[in-house]
Parts: C-alpha cells; structure tokens; sequence
C-alpha cells in the first residue's frame, strides 16, 4: 500500500529524486509503499523523512545513471515509479546489469528511453526558424512542440549548428534561447498566432518542392518519419497535400498507360538527368557542391566578429581530391593579406619539413581551423591572438565541409587549435602528438605547430624540435601509405 509520497518539480530534473530515491532506499521503504509525482505534490498523503535518513551505500550500473537521465525526461507520470523499482533492486543486489530485456520494468523504461531519443532526433530534424528583427538585431525564432521534456538534451545540437546566430526555440515546455553566446532556458508558452511566411519558410517550401519525386513516393514511410502533428510548424509541409494530390493523378495516369508506352532507354535517362539536375539546384542553395563553390561562400562569412577587422577570408588551398588534409590555427599578418594559408614564416618553416619529409606542398590540401585573422593592433603592427573556443566552434562549419569535399585518407591536426577543432576536445599537444590517431571517421595525426619552431630561442632546441616534426610528418606518409593499403 502506498504511503507516502515524494513530489518532483516538472520537467527532467533528476537532483531531488536521486537524493529522495537514496534516502527512501535508506529507510527500507520497497517501492510499493512511496509515490514520485513529478507534477508537483498531489493528494494527502506525507512525505516520508527520506532527507536525515541513514544512507545505505549501494552502487548501481553506470549505464544506468546515463538511463536514467534518459528516462526522467519522459512525460509519463510514472517514469520516476519505475526507476525507483530499478534502483531499489540494485541495492538490494536483485539486479546487477542493464541488460536484461525480458525485465518488465526494464523494458519499460528502454522504450521510454527510446521515445526521448526519437523525440531528440525528431526535434533537431523539425525546427525550423523564422528570421525577425528586434532591436536592430536577427533574431531567429522558432516554435516546437516536444512530446517530452528533451530542451536540455536537445540543444547542444542547435548551439553547434548555429553558433553565431542569436536564436529561441519555444516549446509548450519551456524555451531555449541562445543569445552573445549565452545559452538559456526559459518558461513554456503557447503557440504563436501563425504569421505570413517569412523568407525562410519560403526558401524551405521551395527547396522541398524541387527535391520532391512522385516516383519516390511512399506516403506511410513520409508519415512514419514526419508525423502530421509536427507538419503545422514547418513550412515546408504546406506544400505536402497538393504534391500528394499530384503524385496520385500521375500515379493514376502511369498505370492507365497502355504497356507499349513504357518510356524508352534515351526518355528515361533524359528524366532521370532532369531530377538530378533538379535536386542539385535546389542543393545548391542549401550547401555547396564543391570547394570552390564552399571558398566563395566562405568570402561572405559572418560566423563570428572575426571577418570585422580581418581583410578576407583565407580559405584552405590544394587539390579538391588531396590524400592529406594538413590544419592550421589561423590565417598569420601575411595570410590575412595574400589570402593563401601557411604564406608566412611559419609557412615557410612548414614548406622546409615537409620537403625534408618527401612530401609535395602542391600535393596536399593546407587549410585553418578558423579562416580570419585575429589580431590586436599594437602601433602600426597586428599581433597575433589566439582564437576562443566560439570562434572555433563558429568556423567548425567550414572545415567540416572541407573534409566532406576533400574526403582526405589523412588530417594532420599542426597544434592546439587545429587538434580541439578536429578532435572536439582540448588536446595535450606534447602528449598525443606523433601518434595515430582518428578524427570522427579520419585517420589523423597531431604534432606541433611551426610557429612553435620559430619561438624557441635556443638554436639546439630550434634544431631538434624541427628534427621532431619532420619525423611527425615522414609518420604522415606512412600512415597514408598504410591507409592506401588497407
Ligand atoms: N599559422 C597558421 O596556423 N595558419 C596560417 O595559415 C599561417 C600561420
């Protein structure tokens, strides 16, 4: 019988109930006897003294710390019920692992976990902004409506995406804002009156129209993975019953054709060349096909302050199909200039390792892990300054798109920048440097950057640390060698 019950503020927060969950299991209250309502208290019944309760130390699987972050963002109210079952027989040594799917319970808070994914994946796929002005600034906001209570996890992704942008997503369940770099969380609200399609809704309508085949058509797949209750707040689904309409009518008049009108060899390849030629058009739009394409969009970056005082942007340079992929900080003073990377002096000592090395310059593609110059004026002189992780994160999405075109065997990270842009994390340049690695997918490589040859004041130092480098980059052409065998 229940006894006592346990109220939770709404939403995913987990602190109070895992200290609840810890004292109730210390006062050998089974989960029969309490109620989590995660709605706030409801009802008569007391809460128990679970806050000065003997602790009892118990571990539980570290899978399921990370499933239950999962599972308490469900909108079930009794999520909170189930995982107190799970915890209360992993202290008593009932349970010992996550995996046990034929565990009622277990499997219970799996498909919970599942739908908190699927409504992670669904929101990230579904938000579509509109572009307003507020205050002589671009805000982009955009209205969603979650199933649970996912904000938290959700918005790591938008943060990457659009990293220079100011943006809101509001949700009946709360709101993300991300404004000068800061992220917030704010209240729920209600769904904004609908207004006249801004450009964005115009430009995603376009796009979907032109991508659309009705030879393609499989409408419960489309509803499947585009459910209608998310249609009204993407524009582009305006267009969705009309083109059904006209799929059926094709559909309709293909099977009334008589069997000799099966198109012929020349007719199928010439439709077949015009949806392509239709889907790159609308591509286009959306991303660049081909570095030089991504070079001129890169000309007009705006990403982050950087493009202000630089002069240009100084895009990566070598040919599109480059087996190495070599990453620097940032476009240098003569960089920023010339418009060409690794042009300066720590270009040059770059230039000397790698003939020292065996490898041609011509033959690799050299490019930055930020494409503007940041600097600080001092008198007449610019002196370097070091990239901050936002302008990184900002300037990830073009080294992205050059490793996609590129599609190198190998990415060589030169130094602390290069390596945390490629790497996603800081990395201890000294203590992972010359050593296989991997980028994502990619085969890498970290060492140093030249620069750091040219700031040694000791000429041995100078000498041997070259010497070490060099040795980094002969590593380089093995690691392609055995790439290009594998
Ligand atoms: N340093 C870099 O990281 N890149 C350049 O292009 C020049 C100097």
């Amino acid at each position: 019988m229940t006894l006592y019950a346990v109220p939770l503020p709404v939403g995913a927060d987990t602190e109070l109930f895992r200290n609840a969950a810890k004292g109730c299991v210390g006062l050998g209250l089974s989960p029969d006897k309490v109620a989590f309502q995660p709605t706030g208290h409801q009802g008569f019944l007391p809460e128990p003294p679970w806050r000065g309760a003997p602790a009892k130390p118990f571990t539980t699987p570290r899978a399921f710390l990370e499933h239950m972050e999962e599972v308490a963002c469900h909108n079930a109210n009794d999520r909170f019920d189930l995982l107190y079952a799970l915890i209360w027989r992993f202290a008593r040594g009932e349970i010992g692992v996550m995996d046990r799917a034929e565990d009622i319970t277990l499997s219970r808070t799996l498909n919970y976990a599942r739908a908190v994914r699927r409504d992670i994946h669904k929101m990230h796929a579904f938000v579509r902004f509109r572009e307003h002005y507020l205050e002589g600034k671009t805000l982009f906001v955009a209205w969603f409506e979650p199933l649970h209570h996912i904000l938290h996890k959700a918005a790591p992704f938008f943060v990457d995406r659009f990293p220079s942008m100011d943006w809101l997503i509001a949700t009946p369940l709360g709101a993300i804002g991300w404004k000068d770099g800061i992220l917030t969380f704010g209240p729920g609200g209600t769904r904004p009156p609908d207004t006249d399609d801004g450009v964005l809704d115009i430009m995603w309508a376009t796009y979907y129209r032109t991508i659309f085949n009705p030879a393609r058509l499989h409408v419960d797949a489309m509803r499947r993975e585009m459910p209608k209750r998310y249609w009204r707040n993407m524009p582009e689904t305006k267009a969705v019953p009309e083109l059904l309409r006209r799929a059926e009518a094709r559909a309709g008049m293909m099977i009334g054709q008589p069997g000799d009108a099966t198109p012929t060899f020349a007719d199928r390849i010439a439709a077949r060349r015009a949806e392509a030629q239709a889907l790159e058009d609308a591509m286009t739009a959306v991303e660049a096909r081909t570095i030089g394409a991504l070079r001129k969009e890169a000309d007009g970056c705006t990403r982050c302050p950087l493009y202000r005082h630089a002069t240009q942007t100084v895009f990566g340079e070598g040919p599109s199909d480059a087996e190495i992929m070599f990453v620097g900080e940032q476009p240098g003073d003569q960089e920023d200039l010339a418009g060409k990377p690794f042009v300066g002096p720590a270009g040059q000592k770059f230039n000397a390792a790698l003939e020292q090395a065996g490898i041609e310059r011509t033959k690799v593609y050299v490019t930055n892990a930020v494409k503007h110059f940041k600097y600080e004026p001092r008198g007449k002189r610019r002196i370097h300054a070091k990239p901050n992780g936002g302008e990184i994160q900002a300037c990830r999405f073009w080294l992205e798109r050059e490793i996609a075109l590129v599609k190198p065997s190998l990415i060589v990270a030169l130094g602390a920048t290069a390596a945390q842009s490629l790497a996603g994390r800081t990395v201890a340049i000294m203590k992972e440097r010359g050593k296989p690695t991997a980028f994502g997918e990619h085969h890498g490589l970290i060492t140093v950057h030249p620069s750091f040859l040219l700031r040694l004041p000791d000429a041995e130092d100078a000498e041997r640390e070259f010497g070490k480098f060099v040795a980094d980059l002969k590593l380089a052409r093995q690691l392609l060698g055995r790439a290009r065998a594998a």
